[in-house]
């Protein structure tokens, strides 16, 4: 309720509290919204709710931290160019809150049981809290730098699966067409036979929490933003996984085709993705 909401001070408390709230209302709200809207192209979709879980995560974040910097997929014009152009506005910041409002929203639109809620909190470009939440399952997974990662309060660790020929890896279908798609069937083409089983579940930032909850043994994208990956970034490596590019950087805000995994198969994946 909005007493408890209100009391809390910590970074972490107000970040859980937007995302059950957050979630709570777009459950609430399946199957009960206008028409999508279209933005980049046919296939990214974006509904009144999106627009509504970002207004209402805005203004409670606005409430507890108005010197706080934000930025939410819905603030920002589709399309690979805007979104860096966002990022790099608000590099300076020395708070930043990065939230995508609905993970999923295809999945959402479909009443496909998989997506979420993403925020995260970043200091000097570095993710020191992260929380996903997925409504359907009201499961809730929280990281905190140097703390750990939790789902219920349970604390989660990465998968053991030394080789991909033993692991269950995630990837996703990008909404751009043009460069993103393209490249990542590549990928696919090249991984599906050298792995247990691929799957492609739809919500980029649920698939982050899998792979630190253990029950993925990796995931790879092309073409993410920010707000897909931060807070997810953090669930990995507090759970003890690595998240990189797919070059073999280490993870930072910018990175848009990511590679996650429990780490022992990190660079047997690589490898692979770079093979293709
Ligand atoms: C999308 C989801 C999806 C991924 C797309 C993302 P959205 O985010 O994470 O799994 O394949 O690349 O854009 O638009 O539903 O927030
Ligand atoms: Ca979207
Ligand atoms: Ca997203
Ligand atoms: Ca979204």
């Amino acid at each position: 309720d909005r007493d408890t909401v209100i009391g809390s001070k910590s970074f972490t408390a107000v970040a859980v509290n937007c995302a059950s709230k957050a979630g709570e209302w777009i459950k609430s709200r399946i199957g009960r919204f206008a028409e999508p809207d279209l933005k980049y192209s046919m296939h990214d979709l974006v509904t009144e709710v999106d627009k509504g879980s970002e207004r209402l995560i805005r203004n409670l974040i606005g409430t507890h931290f108005p010197t706080h910097s934000f930025l939410g997929e819905e603030g920002v014009e589709p399309g690979p160019e805007a979104s860096a152009l966002a990022l790099e506005r608000v590099s300076d910041a020395e708070y930043l809150w990065i939230v995508d409002p609905i993970d999923g929203t295809t999945n959402y639109v479909h009443g496909f049981p998989f997506f979420s809620v993403s925020i995260a909190l970043a200091y000097r470009g570095q993710v020191i809290v992260g929380v996903v939440y997925d409504p359907s399952r009201d499961e809730l997974f929280v990281a905190e730098r140097g703390k750990g990662a939790y789902v219920h309060g349970k604390r989660m660790s990465v998968s053991e699966e030394g080789a991909l020929r033993q692991s269950l890896v995630a990837t996703g279908l990008p909404a751009d067409h043009e460069d993103a798609l393209p490249r990542n069937l590549r990928q696919i083409q090249a991984l599906a036979p050298q792995v247990r089983n691929l799957r492609i579940a739809g919500s980029a930032a649920l698939h982050m929490a899998y792979v630190a909850a253990g029950r993925l043994s990796g995931f790879w994208e092309v073409g993410l933003n920010s707000w897909d990956l931060a807070a997810g970034s953090l669930l990995v490596e507090e759970a003890g996984g690595v998240v990189g590019d797919q070059a073999g950087g280490s993870y930072h805000l910018g990175v848009r085709d990511v590679l996650a995994s429990n780490g022992h198969i990190q660079e047997e994946l690589r490898e692979a993705l770079a093979r293709s």
